[in-house]
């Protein structure tokens, strides 16, 4: 069966568990916007495009519930700063008139099956790019978990694979949270993808063997002039990529274009705690009191970038986005 990050269930919102994979498929049963606001902050559902979907749905309970619109909309605003998507997401549940659970659900649905769609088109868009024999190096987790189906820079993998024209997937492990070697492993098995994790600092020694053909890694938020946020370590990823002729593309839907950005300096990069470091299978790894900084995300400069994969197709540089 399709993974799929959460299910409308009639009154609740059921959210599979992020955070317990792959050890264990956990279902959350949610009632109300602060318990998907909570869900985001904890990262029990993660990944930009699954954030803006969980926002929707938390509105929706919101609305079937009788809760205050604009508390409702205010505490999921907070829940998680740099994905763009969360508040495209709140923003369209905004301009829905009505104040009604049908009318708000029905809205987080349609944002839910464009997502798909998107995901589906950026699949197509992107595996056009790849020859046969690709082997690709991708970051975090950009599949069906992170969105509403198919992935970003995944749904390209899942596509390239569909079509025969990926050899191999090397998904980084991604510290600190582990996204790549957690989730991106588990959904690279489910489908049969043949692909091999690797640790973060492994990246680079792979590129000078001539083991990679091109870098795809998803997006947060994407400014005017195409630097895009995304998980910490992508930006190094693309220096790498650089320094070996190596293409480092993007793929992201539009809605985490955000066209009010100018550049990359302006984007909030969230800073998460200085446990998700320290602590390894619920031991504290490192001397107490370590002082850590811990920035969930970086900014890769547009000028780094070979080409961003949207739904619309492929934009290259000088990026240019319709508004
Ligand atoms: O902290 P996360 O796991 O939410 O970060 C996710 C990423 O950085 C993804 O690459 C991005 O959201 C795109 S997901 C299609």
């Amino acid at each position: 069966m399709a993974v799929v990050p959460m299910v409308w269930a009639g009154d609740r919102l059921r959210l599979l568990d992020q955070r317990r994979l792959p050890l264990e498929e956990a279902w959350l049963e949610l009632t109300s916007a602060s318990e998907v606001a909570d869900a985001i902050r904890e990262m029990a559902v993660r990944g930009a495009p699954a954030i803006g979907v969980a926002a929707a749905y938390g509105m929706a309970l919101a609305a079937f519930h009788g809760e205050n619109r604009q508390v409702a909309d205010a505490i999921l605003r907070s829940s998680r700063p740099t994905a763009v998507n969360l508040f495209w997401a709140l923003d369209r549940i905004g301009l829905v008139k009505e104040w009604s659970g049908n009318e708000i659900l029905a809205e987080a649905m349609r944002i839910e099956s464009e997502d798909r769609e998107a995901n589906l088109a950026i699949g197509r868009h992107g595996a056009e790019l790849l020859r046969p024999g690709t082997r690709i190096l991708t970051v975090c987790n950009t599949g069906s978990l992170a969105t509403a189906g198919h992935g970003t820079a995944l749904g390209v993998i899942r596509t390239g694979h569909e079509k025969g024209v990926l050899s191999h997937v090397y998904a980084c492990e991604t510290r600190p949270r582990q996204q790549g070697l957690r989730l991106t492993a588990w959904e690279l098995t489910k489908d049969g993808i043949p692909f091999s994790a690797i640790a973060d600092g492994a990246a680079g020694y792979l590129m000078r063997l001539g083991k990679v053909d091109a870098v795809i890694a998803g997006a947060d938020r994407i400014a005017a002039n195409g630097d895009t946020a995304n998980k910490i370590g992508t930006y190094t990823l693309a220096v790498l990529a650089r320094a070996h002729g190596i293409p480092f593309y993007i793929a992201a839907p539009m809605s985490t274009v955000d066209l009010a950005i100018k550049d990359g300096s302006q984007i909030p990069i969230e800073e998460r705690s200085a446990e998700e470091l320290t602590i390894i299978d619920g031991h504290c790894v490192a001397p107490s009191g370590c002082p850590v900084y811990n920035p969930a995300f970086d900014v890769t400069p547009a000028e780094l970038i070979s080409a961003i994969i949207t739904e619309k197709g492929v934009a290259l540089p000088p990026f240019q986005f319709p508004p």
